[in-house]
């Protein structure tokens, strides 16, 4: 139970919505629950000289702004290839591409190549796939000291947007669906797998819970 097709993120996070996510970004900077994380990381922690892996990072609002901090280098993992090209065309442009490495694909498949970092941020990822264990439990290995994430809150009021939003998938013939996991299972396999959280805090939506390695 995995991503089973990888196109099917590239049938939904394409060029187009790349291209308008990041005028969006570069015009009102990143959205709410991306802000919380940040501010709420950069409280945990010092950001200058650390590495971070961003799963799943869009249009590289948490890279691009922790960079500002003195970030040392980005681990870019995504699957859909639209977003890879997008966050490669901006990091060009603004002279940083020596600070990333790109991975295209699945992070559950790719992660036996990719290396810990000491921040690790999955911004509105969990609710993209099915298996919640394995997401959460591959990336936690990967979290060397911060481990960050935004995800929606198990309310059912998400339950009927995320059910109507799996409606109009359908409708449009897309096998991308989305998923409101139970926070309390997200949150105990964090917590059982050597992490204290440090911060928390729910939005209408979304849930940002920063949590710090302490094994
Ligand atoms: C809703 S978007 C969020 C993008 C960005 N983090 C933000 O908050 O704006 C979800 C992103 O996660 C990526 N994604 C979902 N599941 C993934 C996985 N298993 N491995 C890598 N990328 C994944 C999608 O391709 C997409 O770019």
């Amino acid at each position: 139970m995995s991503c089973c097709h990888p196109d099917k993120f590239d049938q939904v996070f394409d060029r187009k919505l790349a291209r308008r996510e990041l005028k969006t970004l570069l015009r009102k900077g990143p959205r709410k629950s991306t802000r919380v994380l940040v501010e709420q990381v950069r409280k945990c922690v010092s950001i200058r000289g650390k590495s971070l892996l961003d799963i799943g990072g869009g249009v590289g609002a948490i890279p691009f702004a922790m960079i500002n901090d003195g970030l040392e280098s980005v681990t870019n993992v995504d699957a859909s290839s639209a977003y890879q090209t997008i966050v490669h065309e901006e990091a060009e442009r603004r002279d940083q591409t020596n600070l990333f490495t790109f991975f295209q694909g699945d992070f559950v498949s790719l992660a036996d190549e990719i290396e810990s970092s000491d921040i690790v941020t999955l911004d509105r990822v969990i609710c993209c796939y099915e298996n919640m264990e394995s997401l959460v439990g591959t990336s936690l290995e990967k979290a060397s000291g911060t481990y960050a994430v935004v995800f929606p809150r198990s309310v059912w009021w998400n339950r009927i947007l995320f059910m109507l939003t799996n409606v109009s998938l359908w409708i449009m013939r897309k096998e991308f669906r989305t998923y409101v996991h139970d926070s309390d299972n997200v949150r105990d396999l964090i917590l059982a797998r050597g992490f204290e959280a440090r911060h928390h805090s729910d939005l209408l939506v979304w849930q940002v819970s920063v949590y710090e390695r302490t094994d």
